[in-house]
C-alpha cells in the first residue's frame, strides 16, 4: 500500500464518479433528534448513560440535540438545497416500542413515516438504520445485548418497521457499528450501557450478529417495496506498531473485523477468534442454526471509515496508551482475551479534533481489501468525515478548510478504489449536522452544516457547499 500512497497525494480535483453513484449525508436519532420525552418515546441506554455523572463531557445529553424532531422539514429542505441524493438516518427503537417490545407507539411510527415521505417528495432516497445504539432501557434491564432475548425483541421491532415503511424505504440497514455496541458498551465501558465485562462483550457480538440476521428475515417478509438490505460496520485498518505487531494485528483483525464479516458473509466465526478468546468464553451462546440465520444475503455492505489503528504487543509493564478517540479507546479492556498482548499506540498525524490520524490511503486500502475478501459484495461508504474546531467568521460564514481537505482526500481515495475495480455504490458524509458526539457531547463538530447549540440555527459550512458541488457535478471540485 505504501506504493499507492506514494503515487497519490489524495487531493485530485476533477475526478468524475460514475452515473448512479450516490452522494448522501448521515445522522443518527439520538445524536440529532432531541424531543427525548415527547410523543411517548421511552428511555434508552443513552438517556441513562448521559445522565450518569462523568460519562459524557460537560454533562451533555441528547435531550434537545439539534431539535431535528421538530425541525425535520427545514432540515430536509436543506438537504434538498445541497442536492443530496440520499439521507442515512436512524430510527429510535424507544420511540417505536417505548419498553423495547410489546405495545407500539403510533406517534413514533408516524414521525418516521412523515420523514420518509418528506424525503421522497424531495427526491432524496431514505436509507434507514434500525439500530444506532439507542437500546430501550427496559431491554438493558433484562441483560441488553448480552441476552439472546434482545435479538428476539429486535426481530419484532424490525417486523413492525418493515410493515410501516417497507413500501418506501430505499435501503434498510440493520445495525450501525456493532463493534461499538459490543466492545465499547459492554467491554471498555466508554459507551452506554458502560459495562466492563469482557465475556459479555463477546456475547453481545454474537447477539448483535444474530439480531441482524433475524431483522433481515423480518424486513424481507414484511417490506412490500423492493428495498435493499445492509449492515454498517466500522472496520479497523491496522498498522504495525513495533515488536510483536504481526500477532497483535492478527488478533485485532479477528476481534474487530472478522468477528462480524465472517459470520455475516461466510457463515462462520473465525477459528483463531474462538481460540484467542477461550480464556474468556466458550462461545456456548452460539446455538445450532444461528450462523445460517446470521448469513443472510445483503445487497450492500456499509463501510464506516475515519482513520487507521496502530497496534503492537503489550510488554505487560509499560502503561498502555489510551487514545482519546473511539479507535484508541479500544486499547486494553475493550479487547477481551487479548489484553495481555494488544496495545493501541499513538499513530502518526496529522490529526482531527478527535485525535484521530488522517489517513485517506487507509480508505482505498480497506475498500480494495474488502472487495478482494468478499468478491461480488457491493460496498457503500456509509460514514466518513472529520471533527474540527470551527470558527465562525464575522460575516457569519463558517470556513472549514481542514474538513474540506479531509473530504477531498477521502473522496479521492474512494475514487481510486473505484478505478481499481471496487464495486462502490456511494458515499455518505458524517455528518449533515454538528450533533451529539456520544461521550464528547457537543464539543466535537462533524457537520457540513453548523448548528449553533444556543439558537439551534443552521449554517452551511464551506465544506457543505463543496460537497453540494460534488453531488451536483459528480466531479471532485477544484
Ligand atoms: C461512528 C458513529 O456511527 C457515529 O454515530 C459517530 O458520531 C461517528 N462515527 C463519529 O465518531
Amino acid at each position: 500500500m505504501a506504493t499507492t500512497a506514494a503515487r497519490a497525494d489524495y487531493r485530485d480535483s476533477g475526478l468524475e464518479f460514475p452515473p448512479g453513484f450516490t452522494f448522501g449525508s448521515a445522522t443518527a436519532a439520538y445524536q440529532v433528534e432531541g424531543a427525548a420525552n415527547e410523543d411517548g418515546r421511552g428511555p434508552s441506554i443513552w438517556d441513562t448513560f448521559s445522565r450518569t455523572p462523568g460519562k459524557v463531557w460537560n454533562g451533555d445529553t441528547g435531550d434537545v440535540a439539534c431539535d431535528h424532531y421538530h425541525r425535520w422539514e427545514s432540515d430536509l429542505d436543506l438537504m434538498g438545497e445541497l442536492g443530496l441524493g440520499a439521507y442515512r438516518f436512524s430510527i429510535a427503537w424507544p420511540r417505536i416500542l417505548p419498553s423495547g417490545r410489546g405495545e407500539v407507539n403510533r406517534r413514533g411510527v408516524d414521525f418516521y413515516s412523515r420523514l420518509v415521505d418528506g424525503l421522497l417528495e424531495r427526491g432524496i432516497r431514505p436509507v434507514a438504520t434500525l439500530y444506532h445504539w439507542d437500546l430501550p432501557q427496559a431491554l438493558e434491564d433484562e441483560g441488553g445485548w448480552t441476552a439472546r432475548s434482545t435479538a428476539d425483541a429486535f426481530e419484532d421491532y424490525a417486523r413492525i418497521m418493515g410493515e410501516a415503511l417497507g413500501d418506501r424505504v430505499h435501503t434498510w440497514t440493520t445495525l450501525n457499528e456493532p463493534w461499538c455496541s459490543a466492545y465499547l458498551g459492554y467491554g471498555q465501558g466508554g459507551h452506554a450501557p458502560g459495562r466492563h465485562e469482557p465475556a459479555s462483550a463477546l456475547a453481545a457480538v454474537h447477539h448483535l450478529n444474530l439480531a441482524h440476521g433475524r431483522a433481515v428475515q423480518a424486513l424481507r417478509a414484511t417490506s412490500t417495496g423492493s428495498p435493499e438490505y445492509s449492515i454498517t460496520l466500522n472496520f479497523h485498518v491496522l498498522r504495525p506498531g513495533g515488536e510483536g505487531a504481526a500477532e497483535a494485528m492478527r488478533r485485532a483483525d479477528a476481534l474487530a473485523n472478522r468477528a462480524f464479516t465472517h459470520p455475516l458473509l461466510r457463515r462462520e466465526y473465525p477459528a483463531d477468534l474462538l481460540d484467542d478468546t477461550k480464556s474468556v468464553t466458550d462461545w456456548s451462546f452460539v446455538r445450532d442454526g444461528d450462523l445460517a440465520t446470521i448469513n443472510q444475503p445483503i445487497d450492500v455492505l456499509g463501510v464506516n471509515y475515519y482513520s487507521t489503528a496502530t497496534v503492537r504487543a503489550w510488554d505487560g509493564v509499560s502503561p498502555r496508551q489510551m487514545n482519546d478517540g473511539h479507535k484508541g479507546d479500544a486499547g486494553g479492556t475493550a479487547w477481551p482475551g487479548s489484553d495481555q498482548v494488544l496495545e493501541f499506540i499513538q499513530q502518526p498525524g496529522p490529526y482531527t479534533a478527535m485525535g484521530w490520524n488522517i489517513a485517506p490511503e487507509g480508505l482505498e486500502e480497506l475498500l480494495v481489501s474488502l472487495s478482494e475478501q468478499f468478491p461480488g459484495q457491493p460496498l457503500m461508504v456509509t460514514e466518513n468525515g472529520a471533527a474540527f474546531d470551527d470558527v465562525v467568521s464575522a460575516d457569519g460564514s463558517v470556513p472549514d478548510p481542514e474538513r474540506l481537505d479531509y473530504l477531498r482526500r477521502h473522496l479521492t481515495a474512494a475514487h481510486r478504489a473505484l478505478q481499481r475495480g471496487v464495486d462502490l455504490r456511494g458515499y455518505f458524509v458524517w455528518s449533515l449536522l454538528d450533533n451529539f458526539e456520544w461521550g464528547y457531547g457537543y464539543a466535537k463538530r462533524f457537520g457540513i452544516v453548523r448548528v449553533d447549540f444556543d439558537t439551534l440555527e443552521r449554517t452551511v459550512k464551506d465544506s457543505g457547499r463543496w460537497f453540494a458541488e460534488l453531488a451536483k457535478t459528480r466531479r471532485i471540485p477544484t
